[in-house]
């Protein structure tokens, strides 16, 4: 089994769509072991995406991700760091597959509606950013 780290991003919890889609996390296999909802500081929306600072959308990814609250989630299956991120779609919803998140959901490459983990090493330092142990269930 193995561990991701997702967000339902701002735009999505705004439109009432976290419903929608913990439909289909759930109807896809993946067991939930962390859930909250939270409202980032723009701080703790910095931290998350330090490895992105350099890049030039990240002062408008940091606003965006820290304007409204989102839910953050720890899921497991077997393979769900690749799963989740096919189940999400391509980061612009205008490349993104038919009958994924971002395809459905996603109003453009920013407000995309969906985080993933992108490899195990990011998983294993986004799940702790924002989940204690006693917290995953
Ligand atoms: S990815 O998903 O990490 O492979 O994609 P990447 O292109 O590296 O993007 C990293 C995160 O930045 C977001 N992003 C953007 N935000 C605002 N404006 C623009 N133009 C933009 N391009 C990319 C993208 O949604 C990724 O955020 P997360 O939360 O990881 O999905």
């Amino acid at each position: 089994m193995e561990r991701t780290f997702a967000i339902i991003k701002p735009d999505a919890v705004e439109r009432k769509l976290a419903g929608k889609i913990l439909d289909r996390i759930e109807a896809n296999g993946f067991a939930i072991r962390g859930m909250k909802k939270i409202k980032m500081t723009r701080e703790q929306a910095e931290g998350f995406y330090y490895v992105h600072k350099e890049r030039p959308f990240f002062n408008d990814l940091c606003a965006f991700m820290s304007r409204s609250p989102v839910i953050v989630l720890c899921l497991e299956k077997d393979n769900a760091i690749a799963d989740w991120r096919t189940l999400m779609g391509a980061t612009n919803p205008a490349n993104a597959e038919a009958g994924t998140i971002r395809k459905d959901f996603a109003i453009n490459i920013e407000e995309n509606s969906a985080h993933g983990s992108d490899a195990p090493e990011t998983a294993a330092f986004e799940i702790p950013y924002f989940f204690n142990a006693f917290e995953l269930v």
